[in-house]
Parts: C-alpha cells; sequence; structure tokens
C-alpha cells in the first residue's frame, strides 16, 4: 500500500467558501487496495503554508506520495508549482509531461497548467490542476505508473528490466 496524502491548495475552500470537490474525486479515484489516503487537507494558496506542508508530509509523516491539486494556473494567487520546486531534491519532469501531453488531446486549455513533480528524499509530489473535471483526467493518465515509481523510491523495487 502507497501511503499517501491529497492536500487540496485553495483559498475560497479554506476559508470554508467553496466546499472542496476536487480531493475527495482524486481520492474516489484511486485504487484503493493501492493507494492508502491517511491525510486531506484544504489550505490557502500561499507559498510559505505550502511548502511548509509539503515538508512536514514528507519528512515528518513519512508520506510516499503527496498529490496537490490546485494553484497551477495563472492567477496571481497560483503558486504551487514553485512551492513545490523549493521542496524537491530531484525532478520528474516525465510525469507532468506525461498529464500535459495526454490532456492536450482534450481541451487546448491544458497547457495552461504549470505543474510539475518531483521527488523530496523518499516522497514523490505531484501537481494536479484544480478543478475535478482537470485533476481527475490528468490523474488517470499518470496513475498506472506510480507505483513502480515509487517502489524503485522506496526500494522495494529493483531498477526497470535491462535488456
Ligand atoms: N487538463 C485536463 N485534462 N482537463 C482540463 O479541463 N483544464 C486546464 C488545465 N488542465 C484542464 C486541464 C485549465 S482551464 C487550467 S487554467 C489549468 O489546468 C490550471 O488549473 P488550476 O489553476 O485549477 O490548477
Amino acid at each position: 500500500m502507497i501511503k499517501t496524502a491529497i492536500l487540496t491548495i485553495s483559498d475560497k475552500g479554506s476559508k470554508g467558501e467553496r466546499t472542496d470537490i476536487t480531493g475527495p474525486s482524486i481520492k474516489k479515484l484511486l485504487n484503493q487496495d493501492i493507494f492508502l489516503v491517511e491525510f486531506y487537507k484544504i489550505i490557502p494558496d500561499e507559498i510559505d503554508i505550502i511548502e511548509k506542508e509539503l515538508i512536514i508530509l514528507s519528512d515528518e509523516l513519512n508520506f510516499e506520495l503527496i498529490l496537490t491539486n490546485g494553484g497551477t494556473g495563472f492567477s496571481q494567487r497560483d503558486v504551487t508549482p514553485e512551492a513545490t520546486e523549493r521542496v524537491i531534491t530531484k525532478k520528474v519532469p516525465g510525469i507532468a509531461e506525461a498529464m500535459r501531453l495526454n490532456s492536450l488531446k482534450i481541451t487546448p486549455k491544458a497547457m495552461l497548467s504549470r505543474a510539475i513533480s518531483g521527488i523530496r528524499n523518499n516522497t514523490l509530489i505531484v501537481n494536479l490542476p484544480g478543478s475535478p473535471k482537470a485533476a481527475t483526467e490528468n490523474l488517470e493518465f499518470i496513475m498506472d505508473a506510480l507505483p513502480h515509481g515509487i517502489e524503485i523510491l522506496n526500494g522495494t523495487a529493483s531498477e526497470c528490466a535491462r535488456k
């Protein structure tokens, strides 16, 4: 089981002015035999708060996977990729590339997501866009590949076989 955290990043959601549909939609989409969602929280679009939360979830609570949603667009308040960049120790560009490549087949607006992915020590962090539709579409494109990457990261699987 992959110890998973869902972090919704939304000013309105954090103030109770909007019901978060995206966080629960992400949880529903994840295969419960593989992903154990043990944490869910809504925080505002504040770079220092996002950074701190990502560090606590990785370093203190030892989550293997953090799925953020929201704050990846062009609004002045959107800073999720910048907060993620601050905390990751390795970039994983392929995950965000796969999300945008596949999402562009659905809508040209997919290019407006600035989502990134990366590793902080033993934790994989993936940014998803904020709307329930965008977040679940993006997650669907990547979720089957995540367990293998996380197994390699935590040492329970060996590298991909070489021919
Ligand atoms: N990706 C998919 N698959 N489907 C979508 O509807 N919406 C896009 C994009 N990615 C979308 C998508 C839009 S309209 C925006 S503005 C960006 O994600 C960023 O979303 P965010 O600011 O809510 O994080």
